[in-house]
């Protein structure tokens, strides 16, 4: 049989990510355009967006130095071999990046995803052991509830059950903390929760379950964005770090949302003044106009691998678009827009009027938690019930039709702005969100 011709509104052949496709193609929501806070929608709407994208924007749409560093990038070199060649914008864009990291995080590796950094991160950490002559030391600990992409290794060491439980066994010999999300103490928390540093304390059990002499590394997002906004107790990062560093496991931050200015400082390893091993990053690397993505590497795990015969390869990891010369210049285009407007510190001006902003929901209907960090917020809804995620969904759906783009998991509403939102912005977001939870079911 021949299959239907290519129309606009021929919607079938794409498979959509992480989306309900049925739902989706029975009434499309489609951006055809995007410029600073608003995206524009196929019926001619304009859009606020409360979400970067996907944390990715963090500069807010359509950004001229972006654009014109990827126009004149494709035009000069378009691609170099990634592996036994280099070109200059690499090595410039990993030195900026370097310098804006504290020491020891001194080299960057370069990838296109989060999830990629991710698997890149968990490799480096097992085959550090390896050169170093703890081959035993293999075992990665995530945590309940995170989020580290969608390949093997991402799921592996994630803990949200809907990602893991249709792939398998998955890797051996991975174990989690527990999550340290805890309404009974911690609800209408701005900022770090006062209670829970205790969670870290599991890893003292795991250890003593496995032996240290096994575990390679210990991967967390210091805030849990994607798993709906869980942000770490007080002492909780120091803590997890102090027992790492005690037994000589790495520590990996997730930093795929937090990086880039999301808290108020360049990195969540500012923010909280942890520094661990490895620092994943990806998304507002490029504002999320080119995919790409990056690990941070501590001097002491890097200089483990310069070592033997110099005509070998170190490690035998990486990607034909590892450093890829478009989204080189886009990131070097980033970089300049963040440090021209002062973005990486934005969200920590911003931060007080933001967490008034959403506190001002407490006893909206249907609402039993609200928590903000940086700029970051989640407002979190009684579940339906019988019917988890659905009034969630219902409210996605809802602020969509009246303007406002925020992004749903599970029954928690998260919200993450481009950092160049202005307070207006910020009173539209939350009005429309309050009058969207006042006509739910
Ligand atoms: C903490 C974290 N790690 C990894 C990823 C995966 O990134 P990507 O979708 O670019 O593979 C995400 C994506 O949201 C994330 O939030």
């Amino acid at each position: 049989m021949s299959k239907p011709a290519l129309t606009s509104n021929n919607l079938d052949a794409f498979w959509m990510p992480f989306t309900a496709n049925r739902q989706f193609k029975q009434n499309p929501r489609l951006f055809v355009g995007a410029e600073g806070m608003f995206y524009k929608t196929a019926d001619g709407r304009d859009v606020l967006d409360g979400t970067a994208g996907l944390w990715c924007c963090n500069a807010g749409h359509a950004r001229p130095r972006i654009t014109e560093a990827v126009q004149r990038q494709i035009a000069e070199l378009d691609y170099a071999p990634a592996f036994q060649m280099g070109h200059p914008h690499a090595f410039e864009l990993a030195a900026r990046l370097s310098a804006l990291m504290p020491s020891p995080l001194d080299h960057v590796f370069f990838t296109n995803s989060g999830s990629e950094s991710v698997e890149t991160a968990l490799k480096m950490a097992i085959a550090y052991h390896r050169v170093r002559g703890e081959g035993a030391r293999t075992r990665l600990i995530g945590r309940e509830r995170g989020y580290h992409g969608v390949n093997f290794g991402g799921i592996s060491v994630g803990g949200i059950v809907a990602n893991r439980k249709m792939f398998g066994t998955l890797l051996g010999g991975v174990d989690h903390l527990p999550h340290t999300h805890d309404l009974s103490r911690n609800a209408w928390t701005r900022g770090q929760p006062e209670s829970g540093a205790e969670y870290a304390e599991d890893l003292i059990r795991l250890i003593q379950l496995h032996d240290a002499s096994t575990i390679a590394a210990v991967i967390v997002e210091p805030v849990a964005g994607s798993t709906g906004v869980l942000i770490p107790p007080k002492g909780y990062l120091e803590r997890l770090k102090a027992i790492c560093d005690q037994h000589g496991i790495l520590l990996i931050f997730d930093e795929v949302i937090t990086g880039f200015g999301r808290l108020g400082s360049p990195f969540a390893v500012d923010h909280f003044g942890v520094t661990p091993d490895l620092v994943t990053t990806a998304k507002g690397i490029t504002n999320g106009v080119i995919p790409m993505g990056a690990v941070f590497c501590a001097s002491h795990v890097h200089e483990a691998f310069m070592t033997g015969p110099e005509h070998l390869i170190e490690f035998f990891h990486g990607y034909t678009y590892s450093g890829h010369p478009v989204a080189c210049a886009a990131a070097l285009g980033t970089l300049d827009t963040y440090e021209e407007e002062g973005l990486l510190t934005r969200a920590a001006e911003l931060g007080p009027y933001w967490a008034d902003a959403l506190h001002s929901l407490k006893g909206a209907r249907h609402v039993i938690d609200i928590r903000n960090i940086g700029l970051i917020g989640a407002i979190e809804l009684q579940p339906i019930a019988g019917e988890p995620t659905k009034r969630a969904f219902s409210a996605f759906l809802k602020a969509y039709e009246a303007g406002v783009l925020i992004r749903t998991t599970g029954d928690i509403i998260a919200l993450s702005p481009p950092l160049i939102i202005e307070k207006g912005h910020i009173d539209q977001l939350v009005d429309t969100i309050r009058d969207v939870l006042e006509s739910l079911d």
